[in-house]
């Protein structure tokens, strides 16, 4: 696939577009299966970058992986543990969930540390915190972590900070430690309460998935199950900010409107008409928008995810916008090349401020990471002539067919 994505943009968007699962929700659950002892099948997968990685990585652990269009079964039951240093490892951070699995299975793990989108230093303190808090001692020489416990016992375990990562991979390691593990100030990312059902299902004694308090009592195996993965609410919001921008009458289907809370209202805040209906959104064409400000929070706060594909809407927003990253302080590359487009916005620092409304251009532009080669996407489809977004595989790593979604919408896109 080309790495470079041309849009020629200011063409209206019409029609319907299907929400694909959730990425950040399937790239837990496939590490996941590692600690099942039958077969697991999974509908709805998305065909993106990440999923393949994974399974990569599973078929180099003797897991056996079937893929029959979006439908994959999954066979660990002559899975071998060998040390995962193979580079791939390193193309995205969730392949740390390996650790959490690894550990929680076989009591020993080694492999790389992780890789992904870079958006400043992104540590797992907070994961090898619960690690040991259980019982496993950590070694770490160079690029690779080794990580062994001669027994897993459950624990009092306090994250600092909500992490999903940490929250995640903490569950995965107490599913078969013994007695009880209890995570304070868990995050509550719809993606964990996911997980849980999944491993609830298969024999795990997870509670409170969801909130900020989960209990993990540990078993002794886990069976297979039949999994259903949850829509993406980042992809959702990604496409409802896309029709915001471009839309004359948009459904967006496929989404539960609960997790898209806190973008929604800022939507309605900002003018956006917008209907949500019970498992869809439907956007018309909205003019004259205002500006808002946003402060990106854990679940259900607003998504750190979602701020870089609003910043591109609210270049047409009349005002000062002004944006705080809580989350991750350094993702705002995208605002430079929002500004070679014609946008109005200074960076601070951890925070932006957009002068709207200005008209966009298009350019030669550079994604630098999946959620900014997003808001790139946005701004070609709003700005007047051809855009060119370059290393597109950012993009590739989080949305399902893309181009072919917003071709489908009416976009000159390819
Ligand atoms: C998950 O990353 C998502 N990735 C991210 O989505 C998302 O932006 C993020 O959660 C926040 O919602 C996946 O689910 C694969 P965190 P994760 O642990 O788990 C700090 C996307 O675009 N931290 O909640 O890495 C960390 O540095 C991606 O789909 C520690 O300090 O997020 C960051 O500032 C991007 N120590 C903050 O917490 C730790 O041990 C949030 O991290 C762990 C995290």
């Amino acid at each position: 696939m080309e790495d470079i994505i041309r849009i020629n943009g200011n063409k209206k968007l019409n029609g319907e577009v299907v929400v694909s699962s959730c990425k950040n929700s399937v790239v837990a659950i496939l590490p996941s299966v590692v600690l099942a002892s039958e077969i697991v099948k999974l509908y709805d997968v998305p065909n993106i970058k990440d999923v393949q990685i994974l399974i990569k990585l599973l078929r180099l652990l003797n897991v056996k992986v079937t893929a029959d269009d979006d439908e994959l079964t999954i066979d660990p039951t002559n899975i071998t543990n060998i040390d995962l240093v193979d580079e791939d490892v390193m193309k995205l951070r969730a392949s740390y969930y390996f650790m959490g699995a690894l550990l929680g299975r076989f009591k020993h793990v080694r492999m790389y540390s992780p890789g992904g989108c870079n958006l400043g230093p992104r540590p797992i303190d907070l994961h090898l915190k619960g690690f040991e808090a259980l019982g496993a001692k950590i070694k770490q020489e160079g690029n690779i972590i080794e990580i062994d416990a001669e027994e897993l016992t459950g624990d009092d375990i306090y994250l600092d900070f909500a992490s999903v990562g940490a929250t995640i991979n903490i569950m995965l390691a107490a599913c078969f430690a013994r007695g009880r593990t209890t995570i304070e100030n868990a995050a509550k990312e719809p993606e964990i309460i996911d997980l849980s059902s999944m491993l609830n299902k298969m024999g795990a004694q997870i509670r409170g998935a969801g909130t900020s308090e989960i209990t993990i009592n540990g078993v002794s195996r886990l069976k297979g199950c039949i999994h259903d993965i949850i829509p993406d609410r980042i992809e959702a919001g990604t496409y409802i900010i896309a029709a915001a921008a471009c839309g004359q009458d948009v459904t967006i289907k496929n989404v539960i409107p609960q997790h898209i809370e806190a973008l929604t209202l800022k939507l309605e805040e900002m003018g956006v008409n917008f209907e949500i209906g019970s498992d869809f959104v439907r956007v018309y064409e909205s003019n004259n928008l205002k500006a808002v400000d946003i402060i990106t929070q854990p679940f259900p706060g607003f998504a750190t995810d979602l701020q870089q594909p609003l910043t591109a809407l609210l270049t047409k927003a009349k005002g000062d916008s002004h944006i705080e990253e809580t989350i991750y302080i350094e993702r705002f590359k995208h605002c430079n090349e929002l500004n070679k487009m014609g946008a109005n916005i200074e960076v601070g620092s951890g925070d932006s401020m957009v002068h709207g409304p200005t008209s966009l251009t298009g350019q030669d532009i550079f994604a630098t990471d999946l959620r900014c080669g997003a808001s790139l996407v946005i701004a070609g489809l709003i700005a007047n002539g051809e855009t060119i977004i370059h290393n597109a595989y950012h993009i590739y790593r989080g949305y399902d067919s893309i181009v072919d979604k917003l071709r489908a919408l009416g976009a000159d896109i390819k």
